[in-house]
């Protein structure tokens, strides 16, 4: 999955480059570290990319190895259960009791090989019982109201990793039931990644969302044909946006968790980048030609070799591109949405 905008990594994220193309963690893009990530378990010639239409040619440049065709282009922003809605069409035109994985292409996990075994995992409790749901819970650190939590509740004996099954699924809670969950102490972050058979979740879509579904159909008819593009134009724009969490995960009642053994961290902000980076002696994460006096608790960073000169700084952020800079205050997590809203008001 790799249409989402990324405005909170404004001005380095704009419409032809939101955050998944680019290198925010390491040496590789978000979506080709996405991909490298599951290597010979899933290689790219099984890989299928559901993105903006927007997005098509840069992301077949960044990754030359998944066949062009399997680079899909959503003719709207209609959210993720489309988004998973058009993938299982697609895997099922493929083979129709093919299981699939769906990866968010906004994380950062570690390392690969862990993940591979949880993944192999996760695919054999599905060929267990292929009504089956499955996704991997993450151990919550602070009561963050970004992501959705998985209440546990009987755990399933004999497995190779703590698997449970679940109570129910909760997507982003406000700040008060998210720091009742955290207390709670049986309740998950859900990683976003999930495991199951295509047919399975596109049962559950049709169950949930059967108009939704109609249009997915057409679509799913149309694969293969010369009307493809054309049917979905059409079809997918008229689709009703909302995410896979709201859709199935809150209402579907035979999901399992595996409580990840990776590291995982959803990229959402600035904010993650010290998290990845490291920080210095002062507490800065610095990624530009930078001279910094009484500067601490600072991120900065730079496309290019501009000298950037902060002096007297403390919890701030700033990054320059060549059209564009942002100075903000790091404690105001999730201001950065604002800017590109106020922006695109004012033309
Ligand atoms: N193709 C496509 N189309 N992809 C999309 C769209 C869309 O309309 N919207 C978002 N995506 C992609 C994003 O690029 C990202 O890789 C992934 O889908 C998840 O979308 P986010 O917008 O980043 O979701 P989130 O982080 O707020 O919430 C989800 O992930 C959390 C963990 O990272 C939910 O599943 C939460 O429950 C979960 O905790
Ligand atoms: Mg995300």
């Amino acid at each position: 999955m790799a249409g989402g905008a990324g405005t909170r990594f404004w001005p380095a994220s704009r419409k032809m480059t939101p955050k998944q193309l680019l290198n925010l963690a390491g040496d590789r893009s978000m979506i080709q570290s996405t991909v490298d990530r599951l290597g010979t378990l899933c290689p790219p010639k099984n890989v299928l990319v559901v993105t903006n239409e927007v997005l098509v040619d840069a992301i077949r440049d960044q990754l030359p190895d998944v066949p062009a065709e399997s680079i899909i282009g959503e003719p709207a922003k209609r959210d993720t259960a489309p988004c998973v809605g058009l993938a299982a069409a697609w895997v099922m035109a493929m083979d129709p009791e093919a299981i699939m994985a769906v990866m968010p292409a906004d994380h950062v996990i570690s390392p690969d090989d862990v993940l591979q075994k949880a993944m192999q995992h996760a695919a054999s409790l599905v060929e267990e019982d292929e009504t089956r749901i499955v996704t991997f819970g993450i151990k919550p650190t602070y009561p963050a109201e970004v992501f959705g939590y998985i209440e546990r509740s009987e755990e399933l004996p004999g497995t190779e990793y703590p698997t449970f099954d679940v109570a129910r699924f909760r997507e982003k809670p406000d700040a008060k039931t998210a720091a009742e969950f955290l207390k709670a102490g049986t309740f998950y972050w859900n990683s976003g990644i999930f495991v199951w058979k295509a047919k399975t979740i596109l049962a559950a879509l049709e169950k949930f969302e059967p108009e939704m579904t109609a249009h997915l159909k057409t679509i799913q008819a149309s694969i293969g044909t010369d009307s493809f593009a054309e049917t979905l134009t059409k079809e997918f724009t008229a689709i009703k946006g909302t995410s896979i969490d709201y859709a199935v995960m809150e209402r579907y009642d035979n999901v399992k968790v595996v409580e990840a053994p990776f590291q995982w961290d959803d990229l959402g902000n600035w904010t993650a980048l010290p998290r990845q980076r490291g920080v210095d002696d002062e507490g800065n994460t610095i990624d530009a030609k930078h001279l910094g006096i009484k500067t601490s608790n600072s991120i900065v960073r730079s496309d290019d070799d501009h000298l950037i000169v902060t002096v007297g700084m403390e919890d701030c952020i700033v990054v320059r591109t060549p059209d564009a800079t942002l100075i903000a205050n790091r404690n105001d997590e999730s201001a950065v949405k604002e800017v590109v809203k106020k922006l695109a008001e004012n033309g």
